[in-house]
């Protein structure tokens, strides 16, 4: 039988093959289709630029840290995580030059069984990581966002919408086909949310990119903790 461990070690080890075979096969470059340098106009507007020194960010799945480097440039404290050693070292290569004084930081920390210290965070980012481990476990992500968000904190989910065609392919775990990335529509997603969290926003949106035209389709979700 396989357990939740089994789950969790076989996406961690599938993520670290994934983003090794993307770096060998393209000299180093990013070529996801999600992949951005700039950040998407409606994370910009969503964070706004009122607080910028005092607010802590988790760039949860930051991959090569694209996302989470322009935060910190904006001057934001940032945190970007991943589970991919191979990943995380090119994040780190890409920000070996900004000013020592740019608050950034990226870890090795699987959102499943995190180790991050609890109540940290303003705002935690997921621009493209839920959609690929709802299969393994929604229980686990909610009640490790919870913990890790300040208790006014608010949660931005960026995931693959229903309406996008493209980029339909599977994953195999234990005799499983499992769609990678998983899709949703509003209504999945305020039934996985909706009891844990308050939804503040919920609106079609696109993975803005360097890679591909027309961007991918997504919806954004914008979450804060119930009182
Ligand atoms: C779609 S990419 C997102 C890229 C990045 N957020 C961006 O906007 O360019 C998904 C990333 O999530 C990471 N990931 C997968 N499972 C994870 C987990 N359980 N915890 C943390 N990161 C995970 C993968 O290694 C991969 O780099």
């Amino acid at each position: 039988m396989t357990t939740l461990k089994d789950f969790i070690q076989w996406n961690e080890d599938k993520w670290e093959t994934k983003n090794q075979d993307m770096y060998i096969q393209t000299k180093n470059q990013n070529t996801w289709p999600w992949f951005s340098k700039e950040l998407d106009p409606d994370v910009i507007d969503f964070i706004g630029t009122d607080k910028i020194t005092s607010t802590k960010i988790l760039d949860l799945g930051t991959c090569s840290g694209a996302q989470a480097i322009a935060l910190a440039k904006m001057g934001f404290d940032v945190v970007g995580t991943d589970v991919s050693t191979t990943a995380l070292n090119q994040a780190i290569e890409q920000a070996k030059d900004l000013p020592t004084e740019t608050k950034l930081e990226f870890l090795i920390d699987d959102i499943l069984e995190t180790k991050l210290a609890s109540g940290q965070f303003d705002v935690i980012i997921d621009r493209g990581c839920f959609h690929s481990i709802c299969c393994i476990s929604t229980k686990k992500y909610i009640a490790n966002l919870k913990k890790l968000l300040k208790p006014s904190g608010k949660i931005l989910l960026k995931t693959m919408s229903l309406q996008e065609q493209r980029f339909v392919s599977y994953d195999n775990f234990a005799g499983q086909q499992i769609p990678m990335p998983y899709r949703f529509d509003e209504e999945i997603l305020k039934s996985i949310f909706s009891d844990h969290f308050t939804i503040e926003k919920i609106e079609n949106s696109f993975f803005y990119s360097s890679v591909i035209k027309p961007p991918a389709q997504a919806i954004l979700t914008v979450l804060s903790k119930k009182i």
